[in-house]
């Protein structure tokens, strides 16, 4: 079967999902793309034979679209989930689902009124083959019960338009998703503390360490670095009660010369990403195909809500913040 998509918001990451869905992956076509600005959204629909909308709801409703993908700004992200549960139809949404705590809740109500999953949320460090093994071994008991989970995220350098907040909102949330999904359990409090400044950052709260205590007792602690020139680096390690997993370097090759060994580190998160990023849209055709949803959940859209909004606020306060959330509805067991 042929899942005829629609496209919300044809900026860098819709392009780049368009192209996936059209030149790389089999199953899907795109049907129909929307955006506010008309002449960018002509542009890629002549390309690709689509209809326009400048509209998202009403590329919703449009009986062709089986199914929609979300990628817009933000806060544009609740109305076009809610629309989508309201036709029936499969979404995926990029990250963040919503961006209030209260918009995710509307969100998981309409679902859980509906009964069955429709939306999946774009965490997709979820579909990396590195990160996959890892919960295998956690999963299979190799390393006994996780105690600590350290993950690294570093990012050469970041707009002017980035703010501090962002590190945890925008940056943090793919290791925060990561923690829940790999322990397999929720966040109870989280603190934030910030190192000596990397000048190169400006005013920048960077780099920045995001401790989260989970419901075991299990410790996650998240290096986020921003300014940190040298590449995109992404680390995980996991110590359990009896061993250690921990993600390899990305190399291909090493080269050995001159007294030294070298490998590459990726330039940015597309490159370390894509493959990641192919099976998403993958599983999310599949399940799509079949009218429903899998892989991360309005619930977990919800919960890296809540842990962001505490990360935000333990920043700004120094202080520890409780994680306060709803009880998780049976249809995200
Ligand atoms: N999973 C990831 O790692 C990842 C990476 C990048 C971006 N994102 C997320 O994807 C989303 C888009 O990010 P981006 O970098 O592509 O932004 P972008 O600014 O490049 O593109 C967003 C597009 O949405 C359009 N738009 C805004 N409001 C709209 C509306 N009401 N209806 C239709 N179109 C509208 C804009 O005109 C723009 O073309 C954000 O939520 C971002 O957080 C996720």
């Amino acid at each position: 079967m042929t899942v005829k998509v629609g496209v919300i918001g044809t900026g860098m990451i819709g392009q780049d999902h368009i192209r996936r869905l059209t030149e790389v992956l089999t199953g899907s076509s795109v049907v129909a793309v929307s955006d506010i600005n008309k002449e960018q959204v002509e542009k890629i629909a002549t390309a690709i034979g689509a209809r326009t909308y400048t509209d998202g709801v009403a590329l919703i409703n449009d009986s062709e679209v089986d199914a929609v993908v979300v990628t817009s700004w933000g806060p544009t992200h609740e109305e076009y989930v809610l629309a989508a549960i309201a036709a029936g139809k499969p979404v995926f949404c990029e990250k963040p689902l919503a961006t209030t705590q209260e918009a995710c809740l509307r969100i998981i109500d309409a679902e859980v009124k509906h009964g069955k999953r429709l939306v999946q949320v774009g965490f997709m460090r979820r579909f990396d083959t590195a990160y996959r093994q890892m919960k295998d071994v956690v999963e299979s008991g190799t390393i006994g019960a996780p105690l600590i989970f350290k993950s690294v995220h570093r990012n050469p350098s970041v707009p002017p338009s980035y703010t501090s907040d962002m590190a945890i909102v925008d940056t943090a949330v793919h290791d925060i998703d990561t923690a829940r999904w790999l322990l397999d359990e929720e966040v109870k409090a989280v603190s934030v503390i910030a190192a000596r400044k990397n000048n190169r950052g400006g005013t920048l709260r960077d780099p920045i360490i995001v401790l989260m205590e989970m419901e075991s007792g299990a410790i996650v602690d998240i290096e986020v670095s921003v300014n940190i020139d040298y590449a995109y680096d992404i680390g995980g390690e996991i110590s359990g009660e009896t061993g250690v997993v921990t993600l390899a370097e990305r190399n291909r090759i090493t080269v050995k010369s001159g007294g030294e060994y070298r490998g590459k580190v990726t330039a940015d998160w597309k490159e370390r990403f894509v493959e990641a990023f192919d099976v998403e849209f993958k599983e999310w055709l599949d399940a799509a195909a079949k009218g429903t949803a899998t892989g991360p959940s309005a619930w977990d859209g919800y919960a890296a809500a809540v842990v962001t909004d505490a990360g935000v606020e333990a920043a700004g306060t120094g202080n520890r913040i409780k994680v306060e959330m709803r009880d998780r509805p049976a249809l995200y067991a």
